[in-house]
C-alpha cells in the first residue's frame, strides 16, 4: 500500500500530506514538528506522509544515523548538544531523537544536566514518549527518524538510556552506536544491559575532568577485553561540558564502520544478516544422487536419519569458512511423509531453502509482528542439537523456507 501510491490527483493543493511533506522539504521546522506528530501517532495521515518522506530519502543521500546511550547522569544530552554543535559547525544539518526519559532535552531531568539544548535552523530536535506506541517504541522512532531524515539532515542524533529492551532496539537502528560512561558510576555498568555495552562501536568516557577516570578506563578495558588485536573499537575521553574531545569523537563516529544497510528500514544490523544454510533437494534415492556431486568435487559431509521427519539425508559442503553453506539431499523413508508425498506429487527437486540466522527466537518475533506466517509456532529441536523453524510457503512466495539458528559457542 505504502509503495504504491498514485501520483494522479496531485493538484495544487495536494493532500493534508502531500502539503505537509512539501512544507519539511522546504524547511518549515513547524511542518517538519507537526508531521513527526503524526506519524509518531499514528495518525490517518501518517501512511501516506511517511511513503511519500521514505521515497524522498531512498531518493537522497542518507544520512548518519548516531545512537548515543548510556546511564542517567552520563551527560548524554550536554554530549548530543556539544556533536550537533560541532556537525552544525561543519556545515552539517541535525536531527535529534531523545527517548531518554531522564533527558534535560524530555523535560524531565532527574539526574541529568538540565542545559536545554539550543534548537537552531541547522539543528531539530524532537523526544520521543517513551510508552505508549502501537507497534512498539523501535517502530515509532524509526518512523520519526524517516520524517526528519527527509527533511534533509546529513547527521541523526538518537539518545537513550539503553536500560529496557525497547530502548535496545532502538538503539539498533543506528548505524553506529557510542556508549557513554563517566567516573563514578558504581554499578551504573553493571545495571547497563550486557547487549548495549556489546553493542558499542566507540565507547565515550565523558566528565573526563574527573576523578576516577584511569580507573574507569582500566575497568572498562578489563570487562570488556578492549585493546585486544581483534577489538580496535576506540574509547575517548570527553569533557562535554567545555567541548574537549568532541571534535575527535565526531570523527571516530563519521569513520566507523556502518552497522546497518543504506535503505535498510528494518534497522537490522548487518552482523544479523542471514546466509544461506543449505538448499534442501528431494530425492528417490541420495545414492544414486551423490555421483552428480562427486563429479563436481563437493564432498559428503555426513548422513543422517531424522525419525521425527521420516527421512533420511545427506549433506554437501560447498565452501569452507564461517560462511559456508550446504546442500541437503532428503530421500523419504516413509512414502507418506512430508518430503514423500511432495516426491509423489512434484518429482524429485528443490524441497526448500535453509536460512542462517543470529537470533532465531529474536528473527521468529520480528516475523510474526509481519504477520508472516511459520509452520509450526514452537522452534524445533534438530538430531544434532540445531534449532530450526519453517516459514510457511504462503509467506514465502511459494518456497518453503527453514530458519536454522548459528550455532552458539
Ligand atoms: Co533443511
Amino acid at each position: 500500500m505504502l509503495l504504491g501510491m498514485s501520483r494522479e490527483g496531485k493538484c495544487e493543493g495536494g493532500s493534508a500530506a502531500e502539503r505537509l511533506f512539501a512544507g519539511l522539504r522546504s524547511g518549515d521546522a513547524r511542518a517538519l514538528a507537526r508531521a513527526a506528530s503524526l506519524v509518531e501517532d499514528r495518525a490517518a495521515e501518517a501512511g501516506e506522509l511517511l511513503a511519500l518522506c521514505q521515497a524522498a530519502v531512498a531518493d537522497g543521500e542518507r544520512a548518519l544515523r548516531i545512537g548515543i546511550t548510556g546511564p542517567p547522569g552520563a551527560g548524554k544530552s550536554t554530549l548530543m548538544n556539544a556533536l550537533s554543535r560541532e556537525f552544525a559547525g561543519r556545515g552539517q544539518r541535525v536531527g535529534i531523537v531523545a527517548v531518554d526519559p531522564s533527558s534535560a532535552f524530555t523535560g524531565g531531568a532527574i539526574l541529568g544536566d538540565r542545559i536545554r539544548l539550543a534548537e537552531t535552523d541547522a539543528v531539530y530536535m524532537r523526544s520521543m514518549a517513551t510508552r505508549g506506541h502501537l507497534g512498539g517504541l523501535a517502530a515509532a522512532t524509526r518512523d520519526v527518524l524517516t520524517v526528519i531524515e527527509a527533511s534533509g539532515r546529513d547527521v541523526l542524533l538518537i539518545e537513550t538510556t539503553g536500560v529496557g529492551q525497547g530502548e535496545i532496539e532502538v538503539v539498533r537502528l543506528a548505524d553506529v552506536v557510542a556508549v557513554v560512561l563517566v567516573p563514578g558510576m558504581g554499578d551504573g555498568v553493571q545495571a547497563l544491559k550486557a547487549g548495549v555495552l556489546e553493542i558499542a562501536d566507540v565507547y565515550v568516557l565523558n566528565k573526563a575532568d574527573r576523578e576516577g577516570i584511569d580507573r574507569l578506563e582500566q575497568e572498562m578495558q578489563a570487562m570488556l577485553g578492549l585493546g585486544s588485536a581483534t577489538d580496535t573499537r576506540p574509547v575517548l575521553r570527553t569533557v562535554a561540558t567545555t567541548g574537549e574531545g568532541v571534535a575527535a569523537l565526531a570523527e571516530a563516529l563519521e569513520n566507523a564502520p556502518r552497522r546497518t544497510m543504506p535503505g535498510l528500514l528494518s534497522g537490522l544490523p548487518l552482523q544479523q544478516t542471514p546466509v544461506l544454510d543449505h538448499l534442501g533437494i528431494a530425492v528417490e534415492s541420495i545414492e544414486a544422487a551423490l555421483a552428480l556431486y562427486g563429479a563436481l568435487g563437493v564432498p559428503l559431509l555426513g548422513t543422517e536419519t531424522i525419525a521425527q521427519e521420516q527421512v533420511r539425508v545427506a549433506m554437501l559442503g560447498l565452501g569452507l569458512g564461517p560462511r559456508t553453506s550446504r546442500i541437503e539431499l532428503l530421500e523419504p523413508t516413509e512414502a507418506d511423509s512430508a518430503v514423500g508425498r511432495f516426491l509423489a506429487k512434484r518429482g524429485p527437486g528443490l524441497h526448500h531453502i535453509a536460512l542462517r540466522v543470529k537470533d532465531l527466537a529474536d528473527v521468529m518475533a520480528q516475523l510474526t509482528s509481519h504477520g508472516v506466517r511459520l509452520v509450526t509456532d514452537e522452534i524445533q529441536t534438530g538430531a544434532g542439537g540445531h534449532r530450526y523453524v519453517f516459514i510457511h510457503p504462503s509467506s514465502a512466495n511459494g518456497v518453503l523456507m527453514e530458519l536454522v539458528e548459528e550455532a552458539r559457542g
